[in-house]
């Protein structure tokens, strides 16, 4: 499958740049099993990467210039930029992000002295909250770090990458994203504490379950000013907060009794449900992880659906596409637990499903959401641990 997919790309290749000598490059995509919108919380993540991801061909060239190619983006054409001095082009699109990782580069002293022809093909939906865009950033940093010898180690390039999609395509995101994308482990989730960078894997041991990532087709584009809009009503809360916790850091560093004793130094109520959510996911994340670690199972499924009910009533990000995804599952026979995965506003759900039961839950979310087959359903993840 892999070796078809790069036969093909080597074709390609080969038509919009010629027969040069090309090196192979593969980036996967992540799901995020619970701790949403806690990342920028100073809070804890549980994601891991997945075995769909994005894959180049890349070729040098002698001079500083550029050519970038996507095969899922074919009328987006062959995208040209120089290696330096870039600022955001909305005529550049999606070249945005590997443009970002190259200008955060050059800034951080990265110089690169040449650029390269480049073909991209990605295996991810784009959109579907995946993190097809910290995919392509961190493969970006890969190609850059190992073409110039710059020595970066893999956390380095992944701040660079969220780096990138703060400054340079303007997406205030957290960490997790390309964390997960750079430090994902085979059959292993990662436990992120996003205040501190502390993280460990954690072995994704399901017994007679899997993971199963549903897509409802409705991509999150409008997730970016909504998404911004969210960080910064978390910000205010918090720094209302300080006023009488001046120690405070985070909204991460809060347990549910403290939270609930200062909620009522938030001034304005939908604030304060924001910040609940964000203080409650994190301590559900601290939990659930337990939970699965001494193979509570049942546990970690239940709390994954609490926090698609808390994404849903107090943080507003799950909207109708997703809803129904996950009430679709929930009434299903060997459904473990089911939410809404990644920002939000459409994309995926991630469910925790009897493997016996996976060929009657494809059907029926198939069925199940508008009546038409307008669904994505994979197995992707950590396969049958
Ligand atoms: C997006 C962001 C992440 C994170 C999630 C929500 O994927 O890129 O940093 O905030 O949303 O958990």
């Amino acid at each position: 499958m892999e070796q078809e997919l790069l036969a093909e790309m080597k074709k390609v290749f080969t038509e919009k740049f010629g027969a040069e000598e090309t090196r192979s490059y593969f980036s996967p995509g992540r799901v995020n099993l619970i701790g949403e919108h806690t990342d920028y919380n100073g809070g804890h993540v549980f994601p891991c990467a997945i075995s769909l991801g994005t894959y180049a061909l890349v070729a040098d060239r002698k001079d500083t210039k550029t050519r970038i190619y996507s095969m899922n983006l074919a009328d987006k054409g062959v995208i040209e930029f120089e290696m330096s001095g870039l600022s955001y082009d909305k005529a550049k699109n999606w070249a945005n992000y590997p443009m970002g990782v190259v200008s955060v580069f050059e800034q951080a002293g990265h110089k690169c002295s040449h650029g390269f022809d480049i073909v991209i093909n990605g295996t991810l939906p784009n959109g579907s909250g995946l993190s097809s865009s910290a995919s392509l950033e961190v493969l970006t940093a890969v190609i850059l770090n190992e073409a110039f010898g710059f020595g970066l180690d893999m956390v380095e390039m992944v701040k660079l990458s969220q780096k990138a999609e703060n400054v340079f395509v303007g997406v205030n995101c957290g960490i997790m994203d390309q964390f997960a994308v750079g430090m994902g482990k085979q059959d292993c989730a990662i436990l992120l504490d996003c205040n501190t960078l502390d993280y460990r894997y954690s072995k994704i041991a399901l017994k007679d379950a899997s993971i199963v990532i549903s897509n409802t087709n409705k991509p999150h584009s409008l997730a970016s000013s909504a998404y911004n809009v969210r960080r910064a009503q978390c910000e205010h809360a918090l720094n209302e907060l300080k006023e009488v916790k001046p120690e405070l850091n985070a909204l991460g560093e809060l347990s549910n009794e403290e939270f609930n004793k200062l909620a009522g130094h938030i001034s304005e109520p939908l604030e304060r449900q924001r910040a609940r959510h964000a203080v409650c996911e994190n301590n559900r994340t601290m939990e659930a992880v337990a939970a699965l670690e001494s193979d509570d199972v049942e546990k970690f499924g239940k709390l994954m659906n609490d926090s698609h009910f808390s994404l849903r009533d107090d943080y507003d990000v799950t909207g109708k596409e997703l809803d129904t995804l996950a009430e679709l599952a929930w009434q299903q026979d060997g459904v473990i637990g089911s939410r809404m995965t990644g920002a939000g506003f459409g994309g995926c759900t991630v469910s925790l499903v009897k493997n016996s039961a996976i060929p009657a839950f494809k059907e029926n979310c198939r069925q199940g959401l508008y009546g038409k087959d307008r669904l994505c359903t994979e197995l992707l993840c950590c396969k049958h641990c």
